[in-house]
Order: structure tokens, then C-alpha cells, then sequence
């Protein structure tokens, strides 16, 4: 997000789709604090697409597999996909699985200006940055400065 758009949000109409503890909300308060103009939307939520359709920045945190289809999606909008779904994948062998996203990608891919696939996006993220702040706490805890990633 960062990369396309910068630090600064100003102007920018962020959707969050997901108003969890664990992941909605927090996400929704990170955009706040970047001056988007945030709209948390939810499974009570009236005419979710046309929501979306109105997003600059569109995240998706679900747990519905691609559930947000391509005419959800603003021309050149960027699209985070937080969602881990498992699904039936017949096609590599009986009994196979795979996971996606909350976004149905290949069509999506087609009218987003930026997206995030699953697997491969959100989630080695994540990782990450639990591995830098697992750094940064211990730079602390030792009354070091922690250096900045
Ligand atoms: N990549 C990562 O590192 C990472 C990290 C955390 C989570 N995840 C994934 O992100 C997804 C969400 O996780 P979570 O913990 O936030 O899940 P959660 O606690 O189950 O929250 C799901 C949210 O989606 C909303 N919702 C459900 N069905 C909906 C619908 N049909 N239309 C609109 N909104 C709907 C719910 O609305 P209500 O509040 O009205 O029920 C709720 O706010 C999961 O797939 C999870 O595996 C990934």
C-alpha cells in the first residue's frame, strides 16, 4: 500500500471489509492514522458491492472464499486479501485441497490496479513483520535501541 500510495492517505476512500479484533478493526484504525477516509463494512453491511465499489483501497478479511468478485472492485483500486481458505481442489487429485482469498484473484486481478495474491501475500507479510517485532522487543528489553524495518 505503501509502495502505490505512499505514507499519507489524504483523499483516498479505504473499505475494510471484516470488523474483527483480531484484524478489522486494528486495520481500519492503521488507515485512520494514514488520513484515509475509512469505511468498515461487515456481514450486517446494506449492498456490500457497491460499498466496495467506492473503494480507492479495498481490504478483505472475511473467511469467505472469493467472496469479493471483479465488478466489486474499482478500476486501478489496490486490493489487500487477508483471507486463508481452504477449498476442494479436485483437479491435483482426490481428496486435494488449496487455499484462497477472500477475493476471486484472476478476475479481480483483471480491474485492480494493485493485488495481493493468497497464498503469498498478506501471510508471509505477516510473518515477517512478527519476526521484526520480535526483534525490536528484545532490542528493548535489552534498553538497546531497536533499529527500524
Ligand atoms: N493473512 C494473515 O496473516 C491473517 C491474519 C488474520 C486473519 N486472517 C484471515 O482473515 C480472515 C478473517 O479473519 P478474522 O479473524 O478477522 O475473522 P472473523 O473474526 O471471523 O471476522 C470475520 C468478519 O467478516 C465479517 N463477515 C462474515 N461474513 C460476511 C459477509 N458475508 N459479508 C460481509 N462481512 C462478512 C464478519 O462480520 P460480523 O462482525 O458482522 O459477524 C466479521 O466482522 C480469515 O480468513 C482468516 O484466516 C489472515
Amino acid at each position: 500500500m505503501r509502495r502505490i500510495h505512499g505514507d499519507d492517505l489524504s483523499g483516498l476512500n479505504a473499505v475494510v471489509i471484516g470488523r474483527s479484533n483480531l484484524f478489522g478493526k486494528p486495520m481500519g484504525l492503521l488507515l485512520l492514522a494514514a488520513n484515509a477516509t475509512v469505511t468498515m463494512a461487515h456481514s450486517k453491511t446494506k449492498d456490500l458491492a457497491s460499498v466496495c465499489r467506492n473503494a480507492d483501497i479495498l481490504v478483505a478479511a472475511v473467511g469467505r472464499p472469493q467472496m469479493v468478485k471483479a465488478d466489486w472492485v474499482k478500476p486501478g483500486a489496490t486490493v489487500i486479501d487477508v483471507g486463508i481458505n481452504r477449498i476442494d481442489a479436485p483437479e491435483k487429485g482426490e481428496g486435494k485441497t488449496r487455499l484462497v482469498g477472500d477475493v476471486a484473484f484472476t478476475e479481480a486481478e483483471e480491474v485492480a490496479g494493485a493485488i495481493t495474491p493468497v497464498p503469498g501475500g498478506v501471510g508471509p507479510m505477516t510473518i515477517a513483520m512478527l519476526m521484526a517485532n520480535t526483534v525490536i522487543a528484545a532490542y528493548r528489553s535489552a534498553g538497546l535501541e531497536a533499529p527500524r524495518f
